[in-house]
């Protein structure tokens, strides 16, 4: 291991750090520098197993090739072909695709019905698919419990007309704040049935988070449960639930379904019931039929963080979604019917949605769906898991790989972990020793390891292996999925030539980009968060390059994100909850590099009048983010400062922040257009 490597390797995602946006805004000759040089260092090159090519779906490269340059030159004879091929729709489309970057506008399939719910379940019961595992549960202390397609469809089909009878239907938000329980799935697969938009807000966020989301989308109703249980403690969800409903007038009806058991959880009368009683009434029919809705009908709202204000509703729609998600899960897990798929994340973010719930299930899959924790109750649980249930495909995050790492291959090594057959990684840009650790210690050296690069908004992995068609080099994301055209561009949006940072754009649409944002009918956010950096291209936010071969190197987010142990959040959302606090005068807030969070959260912290900065202020300090926001974007570090390095306008200088940060005090940049330099200087000597 080469010092370059190794500084890599704690930077991780970090990068974003070391390169970031900043006002001004970055040039891409610093998103390249020693960003870049450090990754292209990295020589290690795999090749696929030959068995596994030999059965794959892309076989080889020429295979993959020949699919990409038909998905550019001809995209809606492609796309034509894999919508028929792949799914079943109740109306042929008229228009394979419609868009315009500039307003910016998309549309997929226009004309055509389907339901994804169908598609995901009953297309799936004839025959002994019926009797095929759909869903296999385990909960946090251990105990399973296995769902055949037939069982899921029939609970699915009654909570789908449990919301109709409480007035829900086709446009009509549901809100869903559940933990991985199997009524998490069943409660979005309902809403798909029936054409409700489902708002899954994930089970680790605030009750003032969820309140948010609530209102933000107005929803009518929400399926929450009793309580969480995670790493061996319970979580309250229902009080949390209650709390946010206090000021989400729009939410008449709350079905509360039991994980905890007992029924200990307060209720309100006429507001509130709980989903067994709900499920068994006598007036709820077995079966629903699936509303024929338009491809183009929303599916789902999933609220993200931006560089700017509050987190935006991303929005994705029927048709479009669920053919990215099917023909993505399809050829990038190399899917095939014996197949256990077992992603980690949490079906609260959109990697759940994609590849726990829509991709897996439109392709009659079985998943395994988990409540707990990696490291509950000892560091091995994901690999007893992988033993017990004969795990095939493993899908999990850099920030996991490397604390399991971190606690020894040894908790690894007792395991046999002889069904696996496929590793993926997701979140953020997998460093090269933990892929190698992945590689070596999970995957004994001859399995492939898919690093799938995607965000909410794309709706499905757009940059990746395909493992039985390519080379894999560690820290590369690979190529583009067919039907994606991704360009590193530079600043004035000419494309950087290989080995040269950049920013990263989408030149063309794909069936599973986001449609809008929720509450923006006129696409004005939309068009200034994504397209107008470089008109007519969809803009990432990410910072990549590619090298000679043609593969893509991620470079981090270069906006005001931070990526913190795969989660996404905003600077901005940080700062204001914790200006929001009383003693708190004013706050900057930069991600910096993290060993294995990826990004840790640094807060430079101005405090009022009369306030001191000590230990137990930053303990104050730190408890109310979190309960603000959510434990996640709890600071790592709270520096107290007497003012912030700001230019004469105003302008708190970041990019000297991140620097700061990141501990690279030595080099600071151009520091001339400070206003009051002096400040600079005890920030350098306070820092942590
Ligand atoms: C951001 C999107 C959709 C996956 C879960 C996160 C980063 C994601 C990779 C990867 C490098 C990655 C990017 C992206 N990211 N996967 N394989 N390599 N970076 O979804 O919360 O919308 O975050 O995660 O920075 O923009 P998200």
């Amino acid at each position: 291991m080469t010092d370059k490597k190794q500084t890599r390797a704690a930077s991780g995602a970090g990068m974003s750090g070391a390169g970031a946006k900043a006002d001004p805004p970055v040039h891409a000759a610093s998103i390249s520098g020693e960003a870049i040089e450090i990754l292209m260092h990295e020589k290690r090159r795999f090749e696929p197993p030959p068995g596994f090519s030999r059965d794959a779906h892309i076989r080889s490269l020429e295979e993959y090739q020949q699919l990409y340059d038909r998905s550019m030159t001809d995209p809606e004879g492609f796309w034509a072909e894999m919508a028929e091929q792949n799914l079943h729709w109740f109306r042929h489309w008229d228009k394979v695709l419609e868009y315009d970057f500039d307003r910016p506008q998309v549309a997929w399939f226009i004309g055509a019905q389907i339901n994804v719910c169908y598609n995901c379940l009953d297309r799936h019961l004839t025959g002994e698919g019926r009797h095929k595992a759909a869903i296999v549960w385990e909960s946090d202390s251990g105990e399973y419990r296995t769902f055949t397609y037939g069982q899921l469809a029939l609970e699915v089909n009654r909570f789908a007309n449990v919301l109709r009878k409480h007035g829900a239907g086709r446009g009509d938000r549901v809100s869903i704040y559940l933990p991985m329980i199997p009524e998490l799935a069943i409660a979005m697969l309902a809403c798909a049935r029936i054409g409700a938009i489902h708002s899954v807000v994930f089970g680790g966020f605030s009750a003032g988070s969820l309140a948010d989301r609530i209102r933000d989308c107005g929803a009518c109703m929400l399926v929450t449960c009793d309580g969480g249980m995670r790493g061996g403690k319970v979580v309250p969800m229902k009080a949390h639930a209650d709390e946010a409903l206090r000021s989400c007038p729009t939410v008449e009806k709350v079905i509360v379904a039991e994980r905890l058991g007992g029924r200990a959880t307060a209720m309100e009368e006429g507001r509130d019931s709980w989903w067994r009683d709900e499920m068994e009434a006598d007036d709820v029919d077995d079966y629903c039929r699936p509303q024929e809705l338009d491809a183009e009908d929303p599916l789902f709202i999933l609220y993200t963080s931006g560089s700017t204000g509050a987190p935006k509703g991303v929005l994705h729609t029927s048709g479009g979604y669920l053919l990215y998600a099917h023909l993505t899960f399809k050829w990038i897990f190399d899917y095939k019917p014996g197949d256990l798929h077992f992603c980690t994340a949490d079906v609260g973010w959109i990697t759940g949605h994609t590849y726990v719930v829509y991709g897996p299930l439109s392709n009659g899959a079985t998943l395994l769906m988990f409540e707990g924790v990696p490291a509950y109750p000892g560091p091995d649980r994901l690999w007893r898991i992988v033993d017990k249930h004969q795990v095939s495909i493993f899908y999990t995050a850099p920030t996991v790989i490397r604390s399991l790492m971190r606690e020894g291959a040894h908790w690894v090594e007792k395991h046999p972990l002889k069904s696996l057959r496929l590793l993926g990684s997701v979140g953020e840009p997998i460093n090269p020793e933990a892929w190698m650790w992945y590689f070596e210690n999970v995957g004994h050296g001859r399995l492939p390891i898919v690093d799938t690069y995607w965000q909410t908004e794309t709706g499905g992995i757009i940059i990746t292996p395909l493992p039985g068609a390519m080379t894999m080099k560690p820290g590369s994301a690979s190529r583009p999925f067919p039907g994606v055209a991704p360009q590193v561009v530079r600043r004035d949006g000419s494309p950087a030539p290989p080995g040269e940072g950049g920013y990263l754009v989408v030149d063309k649409p794909w069936p599973g980009m986001l449609r809008g944002t929720y509450g923006d009918p006129e696409h004005k956010r939309v068009k200034e968060v994504y397209f107008e950096k470089f008109p007519g291209k969809y803009f990432t936010g990410d910072g990549a390059a590619v090298d000679a071969e043609g593969d893509y190197w991620l470079l981090g987010r270069i906006d005001d994100v931070v990526n913190v142990s795969g989660h996404r959040l905003g600077t901005a959302e940080i700062e204001s909850a914790l200006v929001s606090q009383e003693s708190v005068a004013e706050a900057a807030v930069v991600g910096f590099p993290h060993e294995v969070k990826g990004s840790g959260v640094y807060a430079f912290v101005v405090l009022r009048q009369g306030y001191d900065g000590s230990d137990d202020m930053r303990r104050v300090l730190a408890a109310h983010v979190a309960s603000e926001i959510s434990p996640i974007a709890r600071p790592d570090k709270i520096e107290f400062v007497s003012g912030l390095p700001k230019t004469r306008s105003g302008k708190i200088m970041r990019r000297i922040l991140r620097k700061v940060a990141a501990g690279e005090t030595q080099d600071l940049g151009d520091t001339s257009t400070l206003a009051d330099p002096e400040v600079l200087d005890e920030i350098v000597a306070e820092r942590l």
